[in-house]
């Protein structure tokens, strides 16, 4: 879906990515320019690492509003802008750039996006406690959900990860975060508020994530930051094991809302058609 207009005043913002013909924001963020008739467009760029400093350079000089980042470029690109704001420092890691006064500044909305994903069940009458997270996986995306769960107050955050070395240095960050080996996951589950999965075991082209849910309580909430396919294997053994679950496909639209509200000037909404325009695109 493409805007109803497009002129030579089109505000511009794209994602840059290596390769990029993954990606779902070109889909999400166009869906929102049609829908609110905004003149503006969102390009998927596929820039080589290699080039990623002069593109990043050029951006304020060709227009653009901002851009997001995606593999492998969240870290790369941390040197090579004017500013990054502290959520972005604290997850070592930026996900969007808004440029102001021909400057590129960076943030990053994932942890943001995880917690939007998530907090019907963190309010409300059926709440879950923000006692005990387990957290399955140290990498980029890890890193922004551990920072969500301590800036959201819980109280003991059991960081697991196939290379411990950086479960522990993950974990180093934050007073209630501890790292624990990949073979003890099933341990950990007793008490468990939250389990989320923050590896890349279950997406389709991968081996799915094994865990013995036996310990887990049945009130606990389960959530997958892999979205393809929506209902991974361990979101699967969730349900037959009676947990609510919440699939990953929230979190990367909700990640995108500040970011297409500071472009574009339109606080987006996420609803059920946008849902469905986007697991549809995923399946093209
Ligand atoms: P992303 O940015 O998507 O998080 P990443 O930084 O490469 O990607 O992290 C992938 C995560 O999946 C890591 O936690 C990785 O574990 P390691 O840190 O030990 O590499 C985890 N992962 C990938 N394949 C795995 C496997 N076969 N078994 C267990 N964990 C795996």
């Amino acid at each position: 879906m493409t805007s109803a207009r497009i002129t030579g005043n089109a505000k511009l913002a794209g994602v840059i990515g290596w390769p990029i013909t993954h990606s779902l924001s070109p889909a999400i963020h166009n869906y929102w320019l049609a829908n609110y008739n905004i003149d503006g467009l969102y390009a998927p760029l596929n820039v080589h690492p290699d080039q990623l400093a002069d593109v990043i350079r050029a951006l304020p000089k060709m227009g653009f509003a901002g851009v997001n980042l995606t593999l492998p470029h969240k870290e790369l690109v941390l040197p090579m802008l004017a500013s990054i704001d502290a959520t972005a420092s604290a997850i070592g890691a930026v996900n969007t750039i808004i440029i102001r006064d021909g400057a590129c500044h960076g943030t990053n909305t994932d942890a943001y996006g995880f917690i939007e994903n998530i907090r019907p069940h963190l309010t409300g009458k059926n709440k879950i406690g923000k006692n005990k997270a387990v957290l399955l996986g140290a990498g980029g995306a890890a890193k922004a959900v551990a920072y969500a769960l301590a800036q959201e107050g819980f109280a003991e955050i059991i960081i697991c990860n196939r290379s411990l070395a950086k479960a522990e240095h993950l974990a180093s960050h934050y007073p209630t975060a501890k790292a624990a080996s990949w073979q003890s996951r099933a341990t950990h589950l007793e008490g468990a508020d939250l389990l989320i999965n923050a590896t890349s075991l279950g997406l389709a082209a991968k081996e799915p994530l094994h865990i013995d849910l036996t310990a887990l309580p049945k009130t606990a909430l389960v959530t997958d930051i892999v979205y393809t396919p929506l209902i991974t294997p361990l979101l699967q053994a969730a349900i037959a094991h009676g947990n609510p679950t919440i699939d990953g496909l929230g979190m990367l639209l909700h990640q995108a809302t500040p970011a297409f509200h500071a472009w574009f000037g339109h606080p987006p909404t996420i609803t059920a058609a946008l849902r469905e325009t986007i697991s549809g695109a995923q399946e093209n």
